[in-house]
């Protein structure tokens, strides 16, 4: 065995442990993934053609409040001015989001001032009082009134969820932000941008050093290569952050995800949209938003393509197998099934479980890699020491 440390999966989570662990403990590391990159999917590459930075599997925005992280993330790229704003169309008409005071006062043909704002939300919230929601519907109104809410949410979450709003569960919005000033910053962290030569080369330096060593186009279910499951549990310390459920051969059933697929297209413009994300609100289009990349990048201007442009509609639908498992679904029978997976995970020997995939949870980058550094730090630092 010539690695102290086997880890299944190039994902921010794999990575930032592969880090960890060479830094740390100076453990020689193999990284395993199926597919043909690193990255997981943050992954990114860029399109001859246009010069921009696709994101392959859906936007990547980077950003937290989180300290320890922040200054992790800069040892190994800079990061872009870039602050994250979207913009949706409805009815012919486009408008900011996440719904502020700007979204309010073009919708309602009004100058509200806050209170005024405030107040009229607040009345129009008032149209359910005293009923509990009884699905997604009923909460949408009680949180922002009805006309806010079909609108700007009840379509949209038509589309992401393939399923009529008032057969939803109401637990899957618990708020619907409204600002009341013309606020328009999507996040509220601290530190937010996009990393300056792109992902790629921000991972790649994350595992500079000989001492780590990858494999790609490697399936750790695959027994005809040698880093296979069956090989390697408890002969050496692993860390895995392939789907939990496939560890144990689904042998309890399926966790359910919801996967997006992307139809791209290409325009004979400098700029389609004028903004890097645009939402479609109304269920005339098919697609919930698309993505312009090149305007994540406007710094990159001189060096991208003025007569062409690259973008990708998001189409959201449940994952079957062999689809690319996105957002966990997170029903509460997932979750009860998700906890028996999880008895059975902590009970394999020397193997750490982590990511999203590896705990069924989303997680923002920075999550990861900070779940990652506490994983490193509790759990597989005491399996190679
Ligand atoms: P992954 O990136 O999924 O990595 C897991 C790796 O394991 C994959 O590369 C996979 O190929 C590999 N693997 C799985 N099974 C096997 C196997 N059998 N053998 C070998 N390898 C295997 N976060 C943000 O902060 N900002 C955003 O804007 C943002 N947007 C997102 C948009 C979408 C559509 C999605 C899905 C996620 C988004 N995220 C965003 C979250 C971000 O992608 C995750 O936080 C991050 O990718 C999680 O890293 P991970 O290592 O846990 O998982
Ligand atoms: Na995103």
């Amino acid at each position: 065995m010539d690695a102290d440390l086997v880890i299944v999966g190039a994902g921010l989570f794999g990575l930032t442990v592969a880090q960890q662990a060479v830094e740390h403990s100076g453990a020689r590391v193999r990284i395993i993934d199926v597919r043909n990159h690193i990255g997981g999917n943050a992954y990114s590459y860029m399109d001859k053609e246009t010069g921009a930075e696709i994101h392959q599997y859906g936007a990547h925005l980077f950003h937290t409040s989180n300290r320890k992280v922040w200054e992790y993330v800069n040892r190994f790229t800079e990061f872009t001015d870039y602050t994250h704003r979207v913009y949706t169309t409805h009815k012919g008409e486009v408008f900011p989001l996440p719904i502020n005071l700007g979204t309010i006062n073009q919708f309602f043909r009004a100058r509200y001032t806050p209170q005024e704002a405030r107040d009229l939300i607040r009345e129009q919230a008032g149209e359910l009082a005293g009923t509990d929601p009884a699905n997604l519907n009923d909460q949408g109104i009680s949180l922002i009134g009805r006309p806010l809410y079909e609108a700007f949410i009840k379509n949209y979450t038509a589309k992401q969820w393939q399923t009529d709003p008032s057969q939803l569960p109401a637990s899957i919005i618990k708020r619907l932000p409204v600002r009341f000033n013309y606020d328009n910053h999507y996040f509220k962290d601290t530190w937010e941008g996009l990393p300056k030569e792109g992902y790629t080369a921000w991972f790649e330096r994350m595992i500079d050093d000989p001492r780590i060593e990858v494999s790609l186009g490697t399936d750790f279910f695959d027994t005809t290569q040698p880093w296979n499951r069956d090989a390697l549990v408890g002969q050496v310390p692993l860390v895995y952050t392939g789907p939990v459920d496939r560890y144990f051969d689904y042998r309890l059933g399926e966790l359910k995800w919801r996967t997006v697929d992307f139809k791209e297209r290409r325009y004979d413009e400098d700029d389609h949209f004028g903004c890097p994300v645009m939402n479609f609100s109304d269920p005339d289009v098919p697609y919930t938003r698309a993505i312009e990349f090149k305007n994540f990048n406007p710094e990159r201007h001189d060096r991208q393509n003025h007569e062409r442009t690259v973008v990708w509609e998001e189409y959201s639908r449940f994952a079957g197998k062999g689809d690319e498992p996105y957002y966990p679904i997170n029903t509460s029978d997932d979750r009860a099934l998700y906890s028996e997976y999880k008895g059975l995970s902590e009970q394999e020997p020397r193997v750490v479980f982590g990511g999203r995939l590896g705990t069924y949870a989303y997680y923002d980058m920075h999550q990861v890699i900070n779940s990652a550094l506490d994983a490193w730090e509790k759990k597989v630092k005491p399996l190679i020491d």
